[in-house]
């Protein structure tokens, strides 16, 4: 544990007196930023304001979800991007004292736009973690520390670069920072065979909301069970993982295969139900599906992409097919035998001959106006529910559908090892999607037609609680409102994202977190009897 001075209390006391009622909230920023920081790491360079020529370049950088980004979504006074993990801790301790609202950001992924936009409390700042990357993988050891800040990218390169026999279980878009990532589970295509990225987590350095650096020791196991899956900015900012690195084998085979309509593709994804989360667990096979235009035909059909990798050769891959999944009809020239690390390419949609030291620029490939929801599913969906789900992807501009197949390993975990409760008994996740490109004009007409798709799903996907991934962080299951921290409020999609794990992360909060200083719309709320609950502790020492 460190902590942030000797003579704090002091030091506290002379800056509140010295900071001036008349200066910008930046300029009392800087002053705190000053009063706290260590001289030997400077902070110059790192702060940027609506006035700085930049700031919209800093702003919009890792900014995924276009939506959050147009003029009249509410902007930060400031963007601090520390340098060093105290400047993160000063950051907490100047942003408590001067009562300005921080927003976090590592990779800029949020579906809502959690990390770079407040839209309950002005004014906020963000902290950007994007100068924070560092990667330090040990091979002897099979493990590596990770800075908040790296994108998933990074750090399968680091591991690549010392060894192609191992690996990490995590996303397979290859620009999530592993600061929010990691935080809300972490799925990618060996969830089959090793679990989330966040069921291999060993160690962690956090601030809290005291401003302390904890490790895995001092922050106790409560904690560092709620930092593993249950969602971003709630219990501390992440500063480093610790993960345990897995074994992949040196041949990996991949594959695409798509079917239409005409193709039987209704028949083909209800076989895949039943057969892809019991499949070898070496194998995961997601289906993308789509509407698309096929030659010449004026109109549009469904396609489906079986989108694929086996962690292993391409012959036994097509043994195990023949046997499992003949319908799908794979062949040997549908298979790519490749290295494990150029499956993750693959896999994240770069070009064939793409040099992995693509992974290391840190981009993101997919930048888009979209609204996404989850939904898991426990019974196979029968073929007239797939119809009418075609049906109505056929109506909407440019909709999207992704598929994972769970089971395997999944199913190994119980439901209250970590925070992430989708475990045995679910067949697969489904994620919905709409996209576009034309700005906010036509949006409430996307939102709207994902909305009613979503009540469409009800009777065919999770109930009691209808569960969903808090990695899509999806607003419209319900906020905390900005005048209370409503415990029951916010059960209701605490219940869907964590289930019984709700109630723990809510305790585990309001021991670490009772001032509520890690706040967002939908973050875990602290009980506001903590206090009186305290009292009774006293009474009962006292009696
Ligand atoms: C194109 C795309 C592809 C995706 N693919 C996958 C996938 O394959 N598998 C999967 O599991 N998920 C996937 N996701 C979802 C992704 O895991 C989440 O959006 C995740 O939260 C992103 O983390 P981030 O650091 O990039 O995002 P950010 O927007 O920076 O952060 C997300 C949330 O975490 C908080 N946060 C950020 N950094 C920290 C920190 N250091 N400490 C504490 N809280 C922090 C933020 O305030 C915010 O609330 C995908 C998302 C997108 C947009
Ligand atoms: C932003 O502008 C101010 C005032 O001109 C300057 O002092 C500061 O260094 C600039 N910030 C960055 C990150 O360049
Ligand atoms: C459409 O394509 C098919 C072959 O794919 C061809 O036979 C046919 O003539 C084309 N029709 C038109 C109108 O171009
Ligand atoms: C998963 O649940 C099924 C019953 O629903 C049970 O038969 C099976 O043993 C469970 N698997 C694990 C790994 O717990
Ligand atoms: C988008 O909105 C404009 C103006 O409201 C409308 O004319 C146009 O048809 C819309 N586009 C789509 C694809 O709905
Ligand atoms: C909180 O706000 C809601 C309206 O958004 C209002 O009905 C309620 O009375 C408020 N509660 C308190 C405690 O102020």
């Amino acid at each position: 544990m460190v902590s942030p001075g000797p003579h704090f209390a002091i030091l506290t006391l002379l800056l509140t007196v010295s900071l001036a009622a008349s200066a910008s909230l930046e300029e009392n920023f800087i002053q705190c930023l000053s009063f706290y920081s260590d001289k030997a790491s400077p902070f110059s360079g790192t702060i940027y304001t609506p006035k700085n020529a930049s700031f919209n370049k800093i702003l919009e950088s890792s900014a995924q979800n276009l939506r959050y980004l147009v003029p009249s979504a509410p902007k930060p006074e400031f963007i601090f991007t520390p340098l060093t993990d105290s400047h993160v801790q000063v950051a907490v301790t100047c942003s408590k004292k001067l009562g300005i609202h921080l927003r976090v950001r590592s990779g800029g992924h949020d579906y809502e736009g959690l990390s770079y936009v407040s839209e309950v409390e002005s004014p906020f700042i963000i902290v950007d973690l994007s100068k924070l990357r560092g990667v330090e993988v040990n091979i002897e050891d099979n493990s590596a520390w990770i800075q908040a800040g790296a994108t998933i990218g990074e750090v399968y390169y680091r591991i690549y670069e010392k060894s192609s026999v191992h690996g990490f279980p995590a996303g397979l878009c290859t620009s999530l920072g592993v600061g929010g990532h990691i935080t809300g589970g972490a799925y990618g295509s060996m969830m089959r065979k090793y679990g989330l990225g966040a069921d291999n987590v060993l160690d962690a350095r956090l601030v809290d909301a005291n401003g302390n650096i904890l490790d895995r020791e001092a922050m106790g196991e409560d904690m560092f069970w709620a930092i593993r899956g249950g969602g971003g900015a709630s219990f501390g900012i992440l500063l480093w993982w610790k993960i345990k690195l897995v074994p992949v084998p040196q041949t990996v085979t991949v594959f695409t295969v798509t079917r239409n309509l005409e193709q039987d593709a209704t028949k083909i994804v209800h076989r895949w139900q039943e057969v892809a989360p019991y499949i070898d667990d070496d194998l995961f096979i997601r289906v993308i599906i789509q509407p698309a235009t096929i030659g010449n035909k004026s109109e549009r059909t469904i396609t489906t992409s079986y989108n694929a990798q086996f962690l292993g050769g391409a012959d036994r891959l097509l043994q195990v097919m023949k046997e499992s999944f003949p319908e799908l009809g794979l062949t040997r020239k549908d298979c790519l035998e490749t290295s494990w690390i150029k499956s993750v390419l693959y896999i994240a949609g770069y070009p064939s001959d793409t040099p992995p030291e693509v992974l290391l620029e840190g981009k993101s490939t997919f930048k888009n106006y979209f609204k996404a929801k989850s939904d898991f599913v426990r019974e196979p969906i029968p073929e007239s529910g797939l119809q009418g789900l075609w049906q109505r992807l056929l109506e909407e501009d440019s909709p999207l559908m992704i598929w994972n197949p769970y089971g395997g390993m999944m199913s190994k975990f119980s439901e209250s090892d970590i925070p992430f409760p989708h475990r045995n008994g679910t067949l697969y996740k489904i994620q919905y999607l709409s996209l576009w490109q034309d700005g906010d004009k036509n949006a409430s007409k996307h939102i709207d037609w994902i909305r009613k798709l979503y009540n469409f799903m009800t009777p065919y996907v999770s109930k009691f609680p209808r569960e969903a991934y808090v990695n899509y962080r999806d607003l419209d299951l319900g906020i905390n409102k900005k005048n209370s921290t409503s415990y029951i409020q916010a059960s209701s999609w605490g219940n869907m994202y964590f289930k019984d794990n709700f109630n723990r992360l809510v305790k585990i909060k309001t021991k670490v977190d009772p001032d509520n200083v890690f706040r967002h719309e939908q973050s875990i709320p602290p009980l506001p009897v903590s206090r009186m609950s305290l009292q009774d502790k006293k009474c009962k020492t006292w009696e």
